[in-house]
């Protein structure tokens, strides 16, 4: 196993809209360790969601390279580049697109499902990841019947569900009130020490930012360690 889980080097990414060229990433750099707990803070629009789609496999660099697990994504075709972020990253995102139909059981199970898993077993997975993260009373309530921290708690079991090496979270407390987010910080805190996975956050705010081992400030296209 690779000791880095990520590495991005000179990373450009650059919007064109007829006459306007917006640099929105330039020469960036990052690397994400094993278990490394990594913020990346900036005022909105600075290029935090972009640089996040382009370390995820989403959004093509104009150029530079970006390896997971030591594999450079963009030389890969889109179905292994598919197969190797559901492999290595778990997800987490400002609104918690909770399915609305399906239990918070349902909802973390779901990946597993969709990878063709045992319904049971998976169910049994989701339900003990739901108790970690503090949901074991929740798991048969649906999405609307759980408050906004509870949503991204579940949002982040299934995040989890796959084992990821690497979680990469946009913005995941920018809805809640300042007492939630902070709980929800401590669970991600406690999952990184527990599982041992890796967590990038994106986010506005740089008092939870500074829970993190590590935070790194973007501005003008580039990383800068605070
Ligand atoms: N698809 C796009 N086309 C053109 N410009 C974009 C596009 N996506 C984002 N931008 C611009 O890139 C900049 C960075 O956006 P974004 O990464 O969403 O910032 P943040 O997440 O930090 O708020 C903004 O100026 C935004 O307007
Ligand atoms: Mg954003």
């Amino acid at each position: 196993m690779n000791d880095l889980v990520l590495r991005a080097t000179g990373v450009e990414r650059v919007y064109k809209q007829g006459q306007h060229r917006v640099e929105v990433l330039r020469d960036l750099n990052l690397t994400v360790a094993t278990r490394e707990q990594v913020a990346i803070v900036g005022s909105s629009g600075c290029g935090k969601s972009t640089l996040l789609h382009v370390l995820a496999g989403l959004d093509t660099p104009d150029s530079g390279s970006v390896e997971l697990d030591g594999v450079d994504l963009y030389r890969l075709n889109p179905a292994q580049r598919g197969r190797l972020r559901n492999e290595v990253l778990g997800f987490v995102y400002q609104f918690h697109h909770l399915l609305p139909e399906f239990s918070a059981v349902e909802n973390v199970a779901m990946p597993l499902l969709i990878g063709r898993a045992d319904a049971a077993q998976a169910k049994r997975d989701a339900a003990a990841l739901l108790e970690k993260v503090g949901l074991g009373q929740r798991l048969t309530h649906k999405p609307a019947e759980l408050s906004g921290g509870e949503r991204q708690r579940a949002a982040i079991a299934r995040a989890l569900i796959n084992r990821p090496r690497l979680v990469l979270a946009d913005e995941p407390t920018g809805n809640l009130d300042e007492t939630t987010a902070a709980g929800v910080y401590e669970l991600m805190l406690q999952l990184n020490e527990e599982l041992g996975t890796a967590f990038l956050i994106v986010t506005h705010d740089t008092r939870l930012a500074a829970r993190m081992q590590k935070t790194y400030h973007l501005s003008n296209g580039g990383l800068h360690l605070q």
